[in-house]
């Protein structure tokens, strides 16, 4: 039997965001997000973004491609759009809370939709938008759960997008700063937990970030404008409360070499470096060497203000979130046949591991791997905020779903966290599981594809009542919480 506990004030607890759990898509006053304009798809047919063109016509393009430069966002009443009704938090929020605080979850991680609170993403605020998410705060903090907000999670105001060509713009900055500042006022003294960007390191194309090319240079800019909103949403949040701790997401995949041919270890590094450049510039405060090498090869020029390095400097985080689901293999050699689907990219199969059903390499090790290789670098307090298996959920005839694949994964890597910890000496502040409720999924915008301790009756297609079931995993992961972790470190 494994000893030494989890920290005392471990925060337990399960992750969602707005654009693939609330709903609502025009409810009370909300605007449309970008989010809303892509359809639902499957692991073999992929999601599409809908849009319209000045002269009125329609068209759709997948995620991977750009969009006419003049292409407005377009709900086509044809299509079927997951994030309009999703699993409907806007409309279940108290019972779903009933049942996290049941779990004895100690945090909760959520986005507050941009578009409930500004509608257009501009300086116009829609106080029934406010007014949902005090609803939700104050529910959590009767239960003592406490609420850790994503500010942005993977979607902007379409009229931002429409209008100012999303995050290439420098307006679009003074617009989130205004977002963050009424939030941050708003709970000042309900919300301690706070990080800016999901998974800052994957955010390209039209629907995370509102641009219209992928060209590199228009991505990179629209980055240094996502950096500098950060920074400087740190630095007005801690004038707000100094006690506020303002965190980077970042999608963190390891990359392993192949083998020990430098050819594999040198492309392993740039691997890394791809993302450990967001956590760089969100941590030390400032772009690094490497970087700026790459941006003068390729010809990228990023336009900055005066007062931009300033900003960067000033605004780095408390601590790192990170999701974790898989690693990845470098392998110069690989052949198409020997890639595999992954987290929004395309990686070399690690011969050494299962994956899941996406294809997902299953590696709780390289959860240890990745926490200590990311605190001997930072030495900032780590958050795990993304965690989970993604896989079919077969609901038996007495209604039970008995989901012992999805225990098994979260005990091997709640077992790595814990060694993480207490043989590494990792400071980790808090566990939160994926879709911990049944929610759509972000890359192929299925229900197939479940990750909850809570099933809702949704498919593909939005037919289902939405009601709620507790899988196998709910008293499983209750257990853990109320052991602390030790429940998953007596298996063997
Ligand atoms: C992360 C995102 O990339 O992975 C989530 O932050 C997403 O939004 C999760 O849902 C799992 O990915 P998917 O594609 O299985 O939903």
């Amino acid at each position: 039997m494994m000893t030494n506990k989890f920290p005392d004030n471990f925060l337990w607890g399960g992750a969602t965001a707005a654009n693939q759990y609330e709903g609502g898509y025009l409810a009370d006053g909300r605007g449309a997000s970008t989010a809303d304009a892509i359809t639902g798809g499957t692991q073999t047919s992929p999601r599409m973004i809908t849009y319209q063109l000045l002269d009125g016509t329609t068209g759709k393009v997948t995620r991977e491609k750009a969009l006419p430069t003049n292409a407005k966002t377009y709900i086509d009443p044809d299509q079927y759009y997951p994030s309009h009704i999703a699993t409907d938090f806007y409309h279940h929020w108290k019972e779903d809370i009933a049942l996290f605080a049941e779990m004895g979850f100690k945090c909760y991680r959520f986005s507050i939709s941009w578009s409930r609170v500004c509608p257009k993403g501009t300086k116009e605020l829609n106080e029934d938008g406010l007014k949902f998410y005090d609803q939700v705060i104050d529910e959590l903090l009767k239960y003592d759960i406490e609420p850790v907000v994503t500010i942005n999670h993977f979607d902007m105001p379409a009229y931002l997008a429409d209008e100012f060509d999303g995050w290439s713009s420098r307006k679009t900055i003074e617009y989130f700063l205004f977002f963050c500042e009424t939030i941050f006022n708003r709970y000042r003294d309900k919300v301690k937990y706070w990080m800016t960007f999901n998974e800052i390191n994957i955010l390209r194309s039209w629907t995370q970030l509102g641009i219209h090319s992928n060209d590199p240079q228009t991505l990179y800019q629209a980055k240094h404008h996502i950096f500098v909103a950060s920074a400087k949403a740190v630095e007005i949040g801690k004038k707000i409360n100094k006690d506020f701790q303002i965190g980077m997401m970042v999608c963190y995949i390891p990359n392993y070499p192949k083998n020990c041919r430098p050819e594999n270890v040198l492309e392993s590094l740039q691997f890394n470096r791809e993302l450990e450049f967001y956590m760089d510039v969100q941590v030390r405060g400032y772009y690094p060497a490497y970087k700026i090498k790459e941006f003068e090869r390729k010809g990228i020029k990023i336009s900055k203000e005066a007062d931009d390095d300033r900003i960067l400097a000033k605004g780095t985080v408390d601590y790192i979130g990170f999701s974790y689901y898989m690693s990845s293999v470098s392998d110069v050699d690989a052949q198409e046949s020997d890639m595999v689907i992954g987290n929004q990219m395309k990686v070399a199969k690690n011969p050494y591991l299962e994956a899941s059903d996406w294809g997902w390499a299953i590696d709780p090790m390289g959860l240890r791997i990745s926490l200590s290789k990311i605190y001997d670098r930072y030495q900032v307090p780590l958050f795990i905020v993304e965690n989970g298996l993604g896989a079919y959920d077969k609901v038996e005839d007495d209604g039970s779903i008995n989901d012992d694949y999805r225990i098994d994964y979260f005990q091997k890597h709640i077992q790595a966290i814990h060694e993480a910890i207490t043989l590494d000496g990792v400071d980790v502040i808090g566990y939160t599981p994926w879709g911990c409720i049944d929610l759509v999924s972000a890359g192929t915008g299925e229900m197939d594809k479940r990750y909850g301790f809570i099933y809702v009756n949704l498919d593909n297609e939005g037919e289902g009542d939405l009601s709620r079931k507790r899988k196998k995993s709910f008293d499983w992961y209750k257990k853990v919480i109320e052991t602390n972790g030790q429940s998953a470190l007596d298996v063997q």
